[in-house]
């Protein structure tokens, strides 16, 4: 059961979302997640600029990547699917995105998480290398599930894989890791264990479910340009739950929870199920990019009304 010290903001209108994670002070617990606005430095700060308490960037690879073909993405219903293919400019030239905005980004008090992918530790470690001196947080993506080629969930569903990529990260420099973590796997608990032990500062989970396939049937052809990508949105909110509540039961470090939120309500059931913090991806798509102020707006209303602080909720329901 989880057994770490977050120090959040008591029953004061001005403080109230404030926390500190992994030693690091954020303004509110509402993340952009990764994937959804963080390809460039000025997304990140559009984000930025509408309430978000960290913005995480697009996953980030040694290499160049162009991407799948199009389309990358297809709303269907209760969510969406989507199969980008990991592009991203490689790390070298990503780094001049980052830069653009981090004073702004300071100015703001919006803490930078850094996404990474490779396919072994040797990878992960060569780009966390060159992204740790630019971000807060790095977050590890063990998780995707349509990566093939090693990458993404293939690492993620393997303990051993995912212990040896946790510990090259983690030997490299004092900036938190966090371990994104797929929920495409028998038991979520054996892999939290094994990136805690690997020395994780904490889990982030879920990542897109599946992935699954739909089929445009006057085309008679499946729609996305991969034939089948990765389930996100209000859809998978309860899968989503159901690996915070049991990942809370199985490790002390703290967990950010992502997957289908939407409401303040939503971020409050995260948080009751063992989040400390959330993430929101898909969400922008449903309530514009003013999504991050309206959640902390929904969250602190909530706090204020009911004369509860975020520790108070936090993993309450295993009580
Ligand atoms: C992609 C999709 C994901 O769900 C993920 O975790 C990483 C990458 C993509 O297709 O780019």
């Amino acid at each position: 059961m989880s057994n770490f010290n977050i120090n959040v903001g008591e029953n004061n209108i001005n403080n109230i979302l404030n926390l500190n994670l992994f030693g690091i002070n954020f303004k509110n617990p509402v993340f952009l997640a990764a994937g959804v606005m963080g390809e460039t430095g000025s997304a990140m700060r559009r984000i930025a600029k509408n309430g978000a308490g960290a913005v995480c960037t697009k996953s980030i690879g040694i290499e160049k990547k162009p991407g799948h073909n199009n389309p990358t993405m297809v709303e269907v219903e209760g969510g969406f699917l989507n199969a980008m293919g990991l592009p991203n400019p490689g790390i070298d030239e990503y780094i001049e995105e980052i830069e653009y905005v981090r004073k702004q980004m300071h100015e703001l008090d919006v803490k930078i998480i850094g996404s990474i992918y490779g396919k072994n530790e040797k990878e992960f470690a060569e780009v966390a290398e060159k992204i740790v001196d630019y971000v807060d947080l790095i977050e590890l993506n063990i998780s995707c599930p349509h990566a093939g080629g090693g990458y993404g969930s293939s690492i993620g569903q393997d303990c051993n894989l995912s212990h040896k990529v946790v510990s090259s990260v983690k030997n490299l420099s004092d900036v938190p890791v966090v371990a994104k973590l797929t929920p495409n796997v028998t038991d979520i608990k054996e892999i939290a264990v094994s990136v805690e032990d690997a020395g994780a500062d904490g889990i982030t989970a879920i990542n897109t479910l599946g992935p699954g396939m739909v089929i445009d049937i006057d085309a008679k052809k499946p729609i996305l340009g991969n034939i089948y990508g990765g389930m996100s949105g209000k859809a998978v909110k309860p899968i989503a739950i159901k690996n915070v509540y049991d990942i809370y039961s199985a490790v002390d470090i703290p967990i950010i929870g992502v997957g289908g939120i939407t409401t303040g309500r939503d971020a409050i059931e995260f948080m009751m199920a063992g989040a400390s913090a959330v993430q929101v991806g898909t969400g922008v798509y449903y309530r514009g990019y003013d999504i991050f102020n309206k959640i902390n707006d929904e969250i602190k209303e909530y706090l204020l009304k009911n004369e509860l602080s975020m520790n108070d909720i936090i993993g309450c329901v295993h009580k």
